[in-house]
């Protein structure tokens, strides 16, 4: 599937607020050739010149329904500042099943395939998650222990999954309401 930022679902067409249902295993051909193009469109974005001449939002995720298919498969790649890759999921069901109670945050809040404006405010997620669910690249059921910034992209992820994003998390009243508690991520 082409991927690019013309072809990305955006939020104001509806379909990004659908619920994505669970995928069959082992993969059929067409979910996985829609998840390598989606881990290529994440690995891509990240690089410049590639960016420029596919027309490539950078990212680090990259959820089904953001091409417009509600099915529970999310991409994330995480670079180094050298842009060596450090760590790299292309998962199928992921599913938080526990988390801390304890909070984090981006200081320069969350950004979204699906979202053109910015969305200026904090968004307080889970400090540690602990995922489980399939992942393509190691060809296995997988169990991620995340904090820090990989905690909050995969929260991010399987939010859409939900049809959530990341700015109706977002206290309205008081967008940069601090909460003093909870880990700051710069
Ligand atoms: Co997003």
């Amino acid at each position: 599937m082409l991927i690019n930022n013309d072809t990305i679902v955006k939020d104001d067409d509806k379909r990004i607020r659908e619920r994505s249902v669970d995928v069959s295993l082992p993969l059929s051909a067409e979910d996985r050739a829609l998840l390598e193009d989606m881990l290529q469109y994440v690995k891509d974005s990240t690089v410049p010149e590639l960016a420029e001449e596919k027309n490539l939002r950078p990212a680090v995720g990259i959820s089904a329904i953001q091409v417009g298919v509600p099915k529970k498969m999310t991409a994330i790649v995480l670079k180094d500042g050298d842009g060596e890759i450090e760590c790299q999921y292309a998962l199928v069901n992921p599913k938080i099943v526990s988390n801390s109670l304890e909070k984090a945050y981006l200081a320069n809040g969350e950004g979204c395939l699906s979202v053109d404006e910015d969305h200026d405010g904090y968004i307080y997620r889970s400090a540690r998650v602990k995922v489980r669910g399939y992942d393509m690249i190691r060809d296995k059921n997988v169990e991620i222990r995340a904090e820090g910034y990989l905690a909050i992209v995969l929260q991010h992820e399987l939010d859409h999954f939900k049809g959530i994003l990341f700015y109706d998390h977002i206290n309205n009243e008081n967008p940069y309401y601090e909460d003093k508690e909870a880990i700051r991520i710069e």
